[in-house]
């Protein structure tokens, strides 16, 4: 689809993708930064699957075709780094999972993936529900409020649970504003990334020392609670028990140290909340405008949980709330954009990406193009049958990304995500405020601006 020059010796040449028109330097920051999702859509509408872009003279393209996405995620995953994007959020998860690179990652891969086993992340299973219906108990029929603040609450609670053991809502609330800084500021920090160097040295500038603060409280939880564990030698059945014994047997035969420890425990507070959080909001809000879907949902859940709580084994039966979660992924992906660096020229397809390239690959985009997706702007859970699936290409749909780095919490995701549906669901209609304005913000993750306000109305 893409135009090339002619090049290299064995007749592969580099690609010449089409390039909208930017501005004087800057590029065409100004349009994406205004309004990235619509931007990079139209992009993919206009050039097709592989189109370039520049900000501030760096070269992106947008690869939005799931053949080569496929090489970029698998085959030639190698020839990569993560997109320079999540540098900065080195400043809160140190050299963990989402941010360390090569055999570094690697290794803490195989060091952390033991954690997330099948086997492991069930006996989790009864925390969520139990997480949930706690949480359930605050709520009154008729009551008012942001169901995006409750299940950031809620998930927040999970993760702090099933990593730390103990309650730690209460901490919790630390690591919560310092993600919200750090999102807030993330473009500033990005653009300059010195400013991000001189931080440590505390430059008296609110926003970054607001950040620095926050961390440091979260640190020192996380490392008083390392330094009681090492010292008791107890497993307590949670991620942080599982971090501390992980040894590298396929590899050096080590153990983590305590910073790995910690960056680990940080990662893992981080990504494994505001991504599920995000997942069902937008699932709360597609349900409240989709009756028919709803109703659907609401007789699964009867007819397969009557009135006691889901556990482990219902996941095999709940196929429709499994299948709102995919349709819902699929409009609203959490994680909305993938980076990917390429140091060296390198082949993709039948031809080359220059070297000093971010390859953007957008499930926003991708979940969206009618190809795979017929009316794509439809809600429609039933795309997800199994022969549907089957149908797709792999990377027509890639919430949780592919290869080496695909999400580790995936499997824990998808439980989190189809328990709550259904504990919630249950007992709970979620109808939405008339006329609260639901907007996709694509910050690191994709949330609803303006939150979702709801009523909540008690079904059992
Ligand atoms: C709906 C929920 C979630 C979504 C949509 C999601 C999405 C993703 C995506 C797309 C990536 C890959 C990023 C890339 O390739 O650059 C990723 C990585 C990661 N996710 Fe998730 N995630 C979710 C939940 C979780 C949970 C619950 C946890 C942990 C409890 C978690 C932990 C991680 C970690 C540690 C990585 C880095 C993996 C690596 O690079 O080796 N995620 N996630």
């Amino acid at each position: 689809m893409s135009a090339k020059s002619p090049k290299t010796s064995n007749d592969v040449s580099f690609y010449r993708p089409p390039r909208p028109k930017g501005r004087f330097i800057v590029g065409n920051i100004v349009d994406f930064r205004r309004a990235p999702l619509t931007f990079l859509t139209q992009l993919h509408r206009d050039h097709g699957d592989l189109v370039e872009f520049t900000a501030f003279r760096r070269r992106f393209y947008l690869l939005s075709d799931p053949e080569r996405m496929h090489e970029v995620f698998i085959k030639k995953q190698k020839h990569f780094t993560k997109g320079r994007g999540l540098a900065v959020t080195k400043t809160l998860l140190g050299e963990g999972l989402l941010t360390s690179e090569g055999d570094f990652h690697l290794r803490q891969r195989r060091l952390t993936q033991p954690a997330f086993h099948r086997r492991r992340i069930s006996s989790y299973a009864d925390t969520m529900v139990d997480a949930a219906v706690e949480h359930m108990k605050t709520w009154r029929d008729g009551q008012s409020c942001d169901i995006h603040e409750e299940m950031v609450a809620l998930t927040l609670d999970i993760v702090g649970r099933t990593l730390f053991g103990a309650d730690v809502a209460k901490e919790a609330g630390d690591v919560s504003e310092a993600v919200d800084l750090l999102l807030k500021a993330w473009w500033i920090v990005l653009l300059v990334p010195a400013l991000n160097k001189l931080r440590k040295v505390r430059l008296p500038i609110p926003v970054l020392s607001q950040v620095q603060n926050a961390i440091d409280n979260l640190d020192d939880i996380i490392y008083r609670l390392i330094r009681e564990r090492r010292e008791s030698g107890e497993d307590h059945g949670d991620l942080l028990s599982m971090l501390l014994q992980a040894q590298d047997d396929e590899g050096d035969g080590g153990q983590m140290t305590d910073k790995q420890v910690r960056d680990e425990a940080m990662t893992l507070f981080l990504a494994g909340h505001e991504t599920t959080a995000n997942a069902l909001s937008w699932t709360w809000y597609l349900l409240s405008q989709h009756p028919e879907v709803e109703a659907k949902f609401h007789e699964e859940l009867d007819r397969v949980l009557g009135d006691r709580p889901p556990n482990f084994e219902d996941l095999q039966t709940l196929t429709y709330t499994e299948m709102i979660l995919h349709e819902s992924m699929r409009l609203f992906p959490p994680a909305w954009n993938i980076g990917r660096y390429a140091p060296e020229d390198v082949q993709i397809g039948d031809g080359i990406i220059p070297k000093d390239t971010t390859i953007l690959m957008s499930p926003y985009v991708v979940h969206r193009d009618p190809r795979w997706y017929p009316e794509p702007e439809t809600f429609d859970p039933m795309r997800w049958t199994p022969e549907k699936k089957e149908a797709r290409p792999r990377f027509a749909y890639f919430p949780f990304g592919g290869g080496v780095r695909r999400c580790i919490g995936e499997g824990f995701a998808w439980m989190e995500g189809i328990l709550l549906l259904a504990t919630i669901g249950q007992h709970w209609k979620i109808r939405l405020v008339k006329e609260h304005p639901v907007v996709p913000q694509p910050l690191i993750t994709l949330r609803p601006k303006h939150g979702v306000a709801v009523t909540l109305e008690r079904r059992m």
